[in-house]
């Protein structure tokens, strides 16, 4: 059956026209019809041919103009084509699922920039055949003459993301070794839902630290990045500009990772002062804690882990390794918000640069992520071995992100295009992150809901093997008349008596000159 289309039948027109004249002849004297009527009757009288003929002409002249215009814009690459064929290269033509402007435009400065032999030849070209398209990039395969040097390429590469600039392409341009080739991101890759791809996370091996955030195109197509949160990969630094797609890309490691490995192999920490896109997470039953979004709960929880992190290389240097069989993942989103000055920045620092030198041999995983490399100290982070850049502010930000020289992460798109760097690997791992929801839509939390669900049908009502109870947060002591005051110093007196755990949350609260021994043994027997 044929559904029906259009939004009205014109016959209807007829009445609402009839109305329409009667209204005018009661209000208006029947004025509007009568010149409706005069404007119709000159229009015939009118000889309309002379103003065709007219019309024709122009449209003729219209179409030629646009022949003319694109056959100019293709000029350069035309040019290019010809002066290979002469040499007798095997010239193809581009993949038409290329934008011409932008073949036209590389192919135009390798013809420049890359010189011609003694008989005039070119020695540099693009390949149609040997070129392809994915969904995030174009990689134009390059020529070249016998005996030239292929590295010479890269010499031209900001050349030609100059003269894509002006094309209207702000885009890095990558040049690939073997076969050698210029691969320059699409600017507007298309979305990859983490919804789309869930199925095949559920089929991903189980308990052995792997998450899938992102995807990345093959000679099959696309397929998921699966990442191993081990060894030399235990740590992940995120870093990109607002709006970049971090968080979107610590949901999908995190609901990877977590729908990947069960509760008893891997228990979680989440870390956010921002307290909102993370939220749902507490949800998951491998959490150690709910999400600790209190500054001074997140500095004490760190401190918690180092004590872990020690426990545990105590246990190995006695030959238990039992420990082992169990890993903790801490993430935390917008690190600078920690680190940045406060009270507990120095210490947070301390502590986030030990996981990352200890944690690795320890199953300590850590997901950090920041918006600007600057404002996280180095020490937290050069120890890192897992960059994953989105896009950034400046090139040297990109740099300084990805621990790489050459970077030019600011050229990436934004909305989840990221790089992966990894160190001992030379070339950065172009992927897109799966977008898990938009955290300002209504139904975001029964998004995430929809896959925290998932995971707790997998793992039934699993325990996290590592748990972990925050301190409660100690009001601060009020002052007794009479009390002794501690001297600057003596902390640790009480700290033998009450304990380091409950005391010190107090000192960082007040000023340590004002703490009172009698004032702290009220809030310890309020508790
Ligand atoms: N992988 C993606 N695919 C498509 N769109 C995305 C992706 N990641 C993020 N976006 C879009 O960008 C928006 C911002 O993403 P996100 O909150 O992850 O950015 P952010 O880098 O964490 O920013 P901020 O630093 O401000 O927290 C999302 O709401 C979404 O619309
Ligand atoms: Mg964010």
């Amino acid at each position: 059956m044929r559904a029906q289309t259009g939004s009205g039948n014109p016959i209807m027109i007829i009445p609402l026209l009839a109305i329409l004249a009667w209204l005018d002849i009661q209000s208006n004297q029947g004025r509007t019809v009568a010149m409706l009527g005069g404007l119709y009757r000159s229009a015939l009288a009118i000889d309309l041919w002379p103003i065709a003929k007219q019309l024709i002409v122009v449209a003729i002249a219209g179409a030629f103009a646009v022949v003319a215009f694109k056959l100019a814009r293709q000029s350069a690459s035309v040019k290019a084509f010809q002066v290979a064929k002469v040499a007798g290269h095997k010239i193809t033509r581009m993949p038409s699922t290329m934008p011409r402007r932008l073949t036209a435009t590389v192919a135009d400065v390798l013809s420049v920039r890359g010189g011609v032999d003694a008989n005039g030849l070119p020695l540099f070209w693009l390949d149609g055949k040997a070129s392809t398209v994915t969904p995030l990039a174009w990689t134009l395969a390059v020529d070249y003459a016998n005996g030239v040097e292929p590295d010479k390429l890269s010499r031209f590469v900001p050349d030609i993301e100059n003269r894509l600039y002006g094309a209207g392409y702000d885009v890095q341009v990558r040049v690939k070794d073997r076969p050698l080739a210029l691969e320059i991101d699409n600017p507007q890759p298309p979305l990859f839902a983490l919804r789309d791809w869930w199925k095949g996370i559920q089929a991903m091996p189980q308990n052995e630290r792997l998450c899938a955030p992102a995807v990345e195109p093959t000679a099959k197509g696309m397929q998921l990045v699966s990442l191993p949160l081990r060894n030399m990969g235990a740590a992940t630094f995120v870093v990109g500009m607002p709006g970049a797609g971090k968080t979107q890309f610590i949901l999908s490691s995190v609901l990877s990772l977590c729908m990947a490995n069960s509760p008893q192999r891997m228990s979680l920490i989440v870390a956010d002062v921002k307290a909102a896109d993370t939220m749902p997470l507490s949800g998951l039953p491998h959490m150690a804690c709910p999400v600790v979004t209190d500054i001074e709960q997140i500095a004490t929880m760190l401190d918690a882990l180092c004590a872990e992190m020690e426990q545990r290389s105590l246990r190995s240097a006695a030959g238990d390794r039992t420990w082992l069989q169990h890993s903790i993942c801490v993430v935390v989103d917008e690190v600078a918000e920690l680190v940045l000055g406060g009270k507990h920045g120095d210490s947070i620092a301390n502590t986030l640069q030990r996981l990352t030198q200890r944690g690795r041999g320890l199953g300590i995983i850590l997901i950090m992520a920041t918006q600007r490399v600057y404002d996280v100290p180095a020490k937290v982070y050069t120890k890192i071995d897992r960059r994953c850049v989105f896009r950034v502010a400046s090139a040297s930000d990109s740099v300084a992100a990805s621990g790489s020289e050459g970077t030019r992460c600011n050229k990436l798109p934004k909305r989840g295009a990221l790089e992966i760097f990894s160190a001992g690997d030379p070339t950065a791992q172009r992927a897109q992150g799966l977008f898990v929801a938009d955290a300002e839509s209504p139904d975001y939390e029964s998004v995430l809901s929809g896959f925290i669900d998932d995971i707790k049908a997998r793992w039934g009502c699993m325990a996290p093997g590592w748990h972990y109870a925050p301190v409660p947060k100690a009001e601060a002591p009020t002052q007794v008349p009479g009390d002794a005051v501690v001297e600057p110093g003596k902390v640790h007196a009480l700290a033998a008596k009450f304990g380091n755990e409950f005391v010190h949350p107090l000192v960082d609260l007040g000023d340590e000159g004002n703490l009172s021994a009698k004032a702290v043994e009220k809030t310890y027997q309020q508790m």
